[in-house]
């Protein structure tokens, strides 16, 4: 918190936020001011206008509402006296600074901005937590911290190769963040490889490669891995893999579902229909299952963070509601993922500069953003088609 403080009013606390008024505010601002005051004084938030401040009290608001009164306030004003300027900037100020300041989730329609020990009800908390103790299973990890140089040979390129064994050639502690998305086993028809082998052949190959990946990613770094179970084979591969990096000591940070809104889904039957016996269940999204080796907080210059606010509040809700990739006809390759996908990942997770790696890169989506985002990165796919692909998308940002 910058300009706000804790006040107690009535044995209530309040955030108190000042917004000093400028010279040029008129009588149209004003009554704008004065109408919001009589309008809002009621319980959770309330405002006070002084000689040189306004003063905004908050506990909890519906802010969606108060921008439309807000909003209705500005118009009528303007109606009412129409060669007078409303300084709308003043006004965008107080919806600002009120956006600024963390919410503890919403009670009755209106986001809770205090007392969030009170509203969660849970007493002595980082004792508790400690008790329980975080990511036990990660805790006795013996990674080094020690962080190493990508060699310029393995940086902004893309190597065609087995991913295992281009990997195994690059340094520990190396890379910043993996994004990738593996082939899925579901008998589709890639350029180079069988997709659709015994599971048991499907995971040997995938945590060899998963197992190089968290060698090369840095103390800090992050590995992120976009998959769908085959339903249909009752093989929950999310959390198959979710228990690869944990018993490989990496702390799982989270879960995205990415709600794709794909309700084409070509099942002809639904299982046993209208009746209990084997009803099927339908999938309209994919997982982003995300882990981070050594510790949760990833260190970078805050220069170098490129997500802005609106952006930042949307992507935490970790439910991605975007479209699937249109164009894979174009590209020729069946399983690509939409570039809003690894624009989201790379913003919230990583910062410009970062080094990112795609062992799976198919056509080069990863690679094509990390290099818009002014990121570093290195894409690795076993086919020599879908790899010309991904340089050629490369080559045309130029
Ligand atoms: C789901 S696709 C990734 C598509 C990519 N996200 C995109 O948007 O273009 C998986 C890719 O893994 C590649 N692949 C399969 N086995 C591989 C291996 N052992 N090493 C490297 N790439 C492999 C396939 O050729 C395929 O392009």
């Amino acid at each position: 918190m910058s300009d706000e403080e804790m006040i107690e009013k009535n044995e209530k606390k309040y955030i108190k936020i000042e917004i000093p008024l400028e010279s040029s505010l008129n009588q149209s601002d004003f009554e704008i001011i004065q109408d919001l005051e009589d309008q809002y004084h009621h319980a959770g938030f309330s405002l006070k206008l002084n000689n040189s401040n306004l003063e905004v009290h908050l506990k909890s608001l519906d802010l969606d509402k108060f921008k439309l009164t807000l909003n209705y306030l500005i118009n009528t004003a303007k109606r009412k006296i129409p060669h007078q300027e409303i300084h709308e900037d003043f006004f965008n100020k107080i919806i600002e600074k009120i956006e600024d300041i963390r919410s503890y989730g919403i009670k009755g329609g209106k986001r809770i901005y205090v007392d969030y020990n009170k509203e969660r009800k849970v007493i002595n908390r980082k004792e508790k937590i400690a008790k329980r103790s975080s990511y036990y299973y990660a805790q006795d990890h013996s990674f080094s911290s020690v962080q190493n140089q990508m060699p310029s040979e393995y940086i902004n390129k893309i190597i065609c190769g087995d991913s295992e064994d281009i990997l195994k050639k690059l340094p520990s502690n190396s890379v910043d963040l993996v994004f990738t998305s593996p082939p899925y086993n579901f008998g589709l028809g890639y350029e180079s490889t069988e997709d659709g082998i015994h599971w048991n052949d499907y995971f040997d190959k995938l945590f060899a490669v998963f197992g190089e990946c968290i060698r090369v990613v840095k103390f800090g770094g992050r590995i992120i891995v976009n998959v769908q179970p085959l339903f249909s084979d009752y093989i929950p591969i999310h959390h198959i893999i979710s228990n690869f990096f944990m018993e490989n000591k990496l702390i799982w940070k989270g879960e995205v579902l990415w709600e794709k809104n794909n309700y084409n889904c070509k099942y002809t039957a639904w299982g046993s229909w209208k009746s209990p016996s084997s009803p099927y269940l339908k999938y309209t999204w994919e997982f982003l299952e995300i882990f981070c080796k050594g510790e949760l907080t990833k260190p970078g210059s805050p220069e170098k963070i490129d997500i802005n606010a609106d952006e930042f509040k949307k992507w935490v809700v970790a439910k991605w509601s975007i479209a699937p990739e249109r164009n894979m006809k174009e590209f020729g390759h069946p399983a690509m993922f939409p570039e809003e996908l690894v624009e989201r990942v790379l913003k919230l997770f990583s910062y410009q500069d970062d080094m990112i790696l795609d062992p799976f890169n198919g056509v080069g989506t990863t690679t094509v953003v990390a290099k818009k985002l002014n990121r570093k990165y290195l894409g690795i796919d076993i086919s020599e088609e879908y790899c010309k692909k991904a340089e050629r998308r490369l080559k045309m940002m130029l």
